[in-house]
């Protein structure tokens, strides 16, 4: 708020207490000295109490009963801020410079507004898809929105075929079952991920084998895949396929991952679930495994408000996985069912949010590495601070911006940092923590990135995921970065 637009004289009348408070469309107004500095506040209350007193809209505001405003100094922190307002049980704080001269003011409903990590991003056109569903009654899992929804999907990820489904997992399930992936079949997997990567093996009661990050994406190690494959391939136990995440949105080093797959014939399922939009060589992010996943869960960088797809270049593939998604209905006319299936399949209306968050999906990706670039270069400088990097040939959709922070350098650990920015209202969420971590998978085989280096469990107790909204505004994000910094070089932290 600019505070030239709401500020008065004492000479000034109530008249122009009014029109001041309506142009500025503020609570209050500052009466201010000769010298600029604040004498007292005006608020619509004020001035109603005046008139009732009998003052008249041409008596000077010097006439109206005033309290002494309450200042603070420009700068000071968000807590501190709201503790004042709560002490004093008011609702707003002028700002002011050293010398008294207002800054600005601090309302209690935007300081207390959070500022969410990754929030969904609508665009224009969503609406106006939705509403199609509507005026043609198809919205059920069938119409136009889905035909174009898995048009453009398959545009964007470069693949020939879409399915478009209910969840990120749901797809990951169905490219498991399509593979017939079972009851003790082993099935690598990347260790540092959301959970929603191993689920559907554990599902299938299939063997999940967890293949350490790399420290410089913190995908998929290829060091340690090559490892895995030979020993098992030794052992007569090769696994019936890999699924390799894309975390944070940057690409798996698919290169050396592919090569190894091929070398050993096992398929690779791309959990692109946080990639989509990136591009890895002059591949789209999905676009190298057999089979592969995008989700659209309301923090990813575009939503459905909840959904998901499955990709390949496999008609059959893709048809059984229709198949699974439906029931498992037989070509029958009557209902007949052979096998155990699901309802998975999207519904028209969400497809229709996704048809129209795909026209912006381009925008999404150039926001996400703007915030990302500008986090770099706000924060890099600090020691002990570092960012996820892009392997050579890759451009990641930099979904979420994720800080690391060394703590022996820095003084704070992630946590600590977490906790102040809450206080600021600036939502902020630890990093995915390991699977081979997790009680879930208590006992599950584990592959090192090397034979003395885990690297996944170091990156979970550094690393702290930012806000990274593609709406959220350049003065947001200057915000987020001078409280991490007030935090980190002061070691202000809770
Ligand atoms: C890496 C990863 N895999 C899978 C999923 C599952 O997607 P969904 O939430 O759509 O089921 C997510 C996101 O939620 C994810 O981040």
């Amino acid at each position: 708020m600019r505070p030239e637009s709401n500020l008065l004289r004492q000479s000034d009348d109530l008249r122009a207490a009014v029109s001041a408070l309506e142009k500025a469309g503020v609570k209050l107004c500052i009466v201010v000295d000769d010298n600029g500095r604040v004498l007292r506040t005006v608020t619509d209350g004020d001035i109603r109490r005046g008139l009732i007193a009998g003052l008249a809209m041409t008596d000077p505001i010097s006439d109206l009963q005033g309290t002494s405003p309450v200042t603070m100094l420009q700068g000071t922190g968000k807590a501190d801020l709201i503790m004042e307002l709560d002490n004093k049980g008011i609702d707003v704080i002028v700002l002011t410079d050293e010398d008294g001269r207002p800054t600005g003011l601090a309302d209690r409903t935007s300081l207390t507004r959070t500022l969410f990590l990754s929030p969904p991003h609508m665009g224009d056109a969503e609406a106006a898809y939705v509403k199609l569903a509507f005026d043609e009654n198809f919205v059920a899992p069938a119409g136009s929105n889905l035909v174009e929804f898995e048009a453009a999907l398959c545009r964007v990820s470069g693949r020939a075929h879409a399915l478009a489904v209910s969840s990120g997992t749901a797809g990951l399930h169905l490219a498991l079952r399509v593979l017939d992936i079972g009851s003790g079949d082993r099935v690598y997997v990347s260790d540092l991920t959301f959970v929603a990567t191993v689920q559907p093996v554990l599902y299938e009661r299939a063997t999940p084998m967890l293949i350490d990050a790399e420290p410089v994406s913190w995908n998929m190690s290829p060091e340690a895949l090559a490892r895995a494959l030979a020993r098992d391939a030794k052992a007569g136990q090769l696994p019936k396929a890999i699924v390799v995440v894309h975390l944070y949105g940057q690409p798996a080093d698919m290169a050396a991952i592919m090569a190894l797959a091929t070398q050993y014939d096992v398929p690779v399922i791309e959990d692109a679930a946080e990639s989509l939009g990136a591009s890895c060589g002059n591949l789209a992010s999905g676009a190298h495994g057999l089979l592969s996943v995008y989700s659209f869960n309301g923090n990813k960088i575009i939503t459905t408000s909840g959904g998901g797809a499955l990709v390949s270049d496999r008609p059959d593939l893709i048809r059984r996985a229709q198949k699974l998604a439906t029931q498992g209905r037989d070509p029958a006319e009557h209902y007949q069912h052979s096998e155990i299936a699901y309802n998975y399949r999207m519904s028209n209306v969400l497809a229709g949010i996704g048809r129209g968050q795909l026209e912006v999906l381009r925008d999404r990706v150039t926001a996400r590495r703007e915030i990302h670039d500008r986090y770099v270069s706000g924060l890099g400088d600090i020691p002990g601070v570092s960012f996820q990097s892009e392997l050579p040939g890759t451009l990641g959709n930099r979904w979420l911006t994720v800080i690391s922070l060394d703590p022996d350098e820095t003084g704070v650990h992630a946590y600590q940092l977490m906790r102040s920015l809450r206080t600021s209202g600036i939502e902020t969420r630890p990093a995915w923590k390991p699977m081979q971590m997790q009680p879930l998978l208590r006992g599950a085989e584990f592959e090192p990135h090397s034979e003395t280096l885990a690297v996944g469990p170091g990156l979970f107790l550094r690393t702290l995921c930012l806000p990274s909204g593609s709406a959220m505004t350049a003065r947001q994000q200057d915000g987020v970065i001078a409280s991490v910094r007030d935090v980190l070089t002061h070691r202000i932290a809770a």
